[in-house]
């Protein structure tokens, strides 16, 4: 210490719930100036086998899903070392967690006890500085992402046969967050009403997205149902339409084959399939998770065969430095979804966008279908000046979180701030 900076002073974290009643930690980072950071962690369900471990206890309680062990950690072994230290050197803080854990992938004391503080700190800091979190993080961050809002949810998200996981509309042709937001709203009105109409009232309830799950088949169905509702609005130059086909979780390894859109696939017949989709409907921009995880060469036929559009690594990559480098290198794809709980600290999550953006890969930011109030992942996105952000359906107030956070920085950024719009896959 001697120096000016902020210092923590204490840490503590406590056993939560999230959107879908499952526990999850919230970390608190008290600093010297007076101040606390108070963050989250997110959890997915369609999970890629490279994201940083998750701690859970594995126990009675919460069928196993008890973060007690990572709080302890938090308690024991993280807050003994951080405390006293400069809050405001998020990467300093982060690299110390990170070799008190020691193993690759956090499975010591878990990414989500890592980034828990990372995420508690860098807010702490914030606070201590008296800066928006996104201006504490980035000098330069003035963008706000298209929102990429899933309406209809099917895969591992949704209790429906739709076999890819999200389908979304990304309203690129509003002049602002604000404006954008009102679209996909009105046509999330709009499309209950059709599924209503169409399919009966159950077609309205919820997946875990918080877009519809209604009782659809094919991808086909899914977006004819879109762009309906689009057309209705009167939107139909102002949005596009992006895919998680969410492929790791649809993909056999014993038999080598896909289930998708009603049967089962090669590899090669599910690369055909997913291009006939996309070719289908030129508004869909963007295609995440086409393949499997470790399909590199199958990706690259997919981005090889279909310019212009983003496909998108999400398992593929998970928000990890190494595995973007092996992607880009193959030219397996060209933008990247970031999930900070993928990469398990601000640091190496920030790393990985920049990367990215490095390469000319656009970043979309994303939340998990796990979620709770938290709204961090905004000024994140701001920082990165993302151009797009997977921000889930408008229903309920864990997406609502981000919605919300994006208006204010919105509001608060003023002539500063501008809207990606058309511009989204230009942002690197
Ligand atoms: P997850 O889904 O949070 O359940 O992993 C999000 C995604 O696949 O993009
Ligand atoms: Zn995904």
């Amino acid at each position: 210490m001697g120096t000016n900076r902020p210092a923590i002073t204490d840490i503590s974290a406590l056993e939560i719930i999230d959107n879908r009643g499952r526990p999850t930690i919230r970390a608190r980072v008290y600093t010297d100036a007076g101040c606390c950071g108070r963050a989250d962690v997110p959890c997915g369900s369609s999970t890629g086998s490279y994201e940083a471990f998750d701690l859970r206890d594995g126990d009675a309680r919460y069928g196993g899903r008890g973060v007690r062990r990572a709080i302890a950690n938090i308690h024991d072994v993280l807050r003994p070392a951080l405390v006293g230290q400069d809050v405001t050197d998020q990467r300093g803080l982060d690299q110390l967690m990170l070799d008190l854990d020691g193993t690759p992938n956090k499975s010591r004391l878990g990414g989500n006890a890592l980034l828990a503080v990372s995420m508690a700190a860098a807010q702490a800091a914030a606070a201590s500085l008296r800066l928006p979190l996104y201006r504490y993080l980035s000098a330069d961050g003035h963008v706000l992402p298209v929102p990429q809002s899933c309406l209809i949810n099917g895969g591992v998200h949704a209790g429906n046969d739709l076999d890819a996981q999200e389908f979304c509309v990304m309203p690129v042709g509003s002049p602002t967050f604000a404006e954008a937001t009102r679209l996909v709203c009105e046509v999330f009105e709009t499309l209950k009403g059709l599924l209503q109409r169409k399919h009966g009232k159950l077609a309205t309830n919820f997946g875990e997205d918080g877009g519809y799950a209604p009782p659809l088949r094919t991808s086909r169905e899914a977006m004819d149902l879109l762009c309906e509702a689009v057309t209705q609005t009167g939107c139909v130059g102002d949005v596009v339409y992006g895919l998680d086909i969410a492929a790791t979780p649809l993909y056999d390894s014993a038999s080598g084959t896909y289930r998708f859109d009603g049967r089962s696939r090669t590899p090669e017949e599910m690369i055909a399939a997913v291009l006939d989709l996309v070719r289908e409907y030129p508004s869909i921009v963007s295609v995440e998770d086409p393949l499997q995880q470790d399909d590199l060469a199958g990706w690259k036929v997919v981005v090889d065969s279909l310019p212009g559009v983003l496909v998108v690594g999400d398992d593929l990559t998970a928000t990890n430095l190494g595995r973007l480098r092996l992607a880009v290198g193959a030219g397996a794809m060209n933008a990247l979804l970031c999930k900070v709980n993928q990469a398990g600290t601000v640091t190496e999550c920030m790393d990985a966008a920049r990367f990215a953006q490095r390469h000319t890969c656009p970043v979309v930011m994303s939340p998990r279908s796990g979620e709770t109030e938290d709204d961090i992942l905004s000024d994140i996105s701001v920082a990165l000046n993302a151009g797009a952000f997977k921000i889930g359906g408008p229903h309920g107030s864990d997406r609502g979180a981000n919605f919300n956070r994006f208006l204010e920085i919105e509001a608060e950024l003023g002539p500063v701030g501008s809207y990606a719009g058309r511009d989204f896959a230009q942002l690197a």
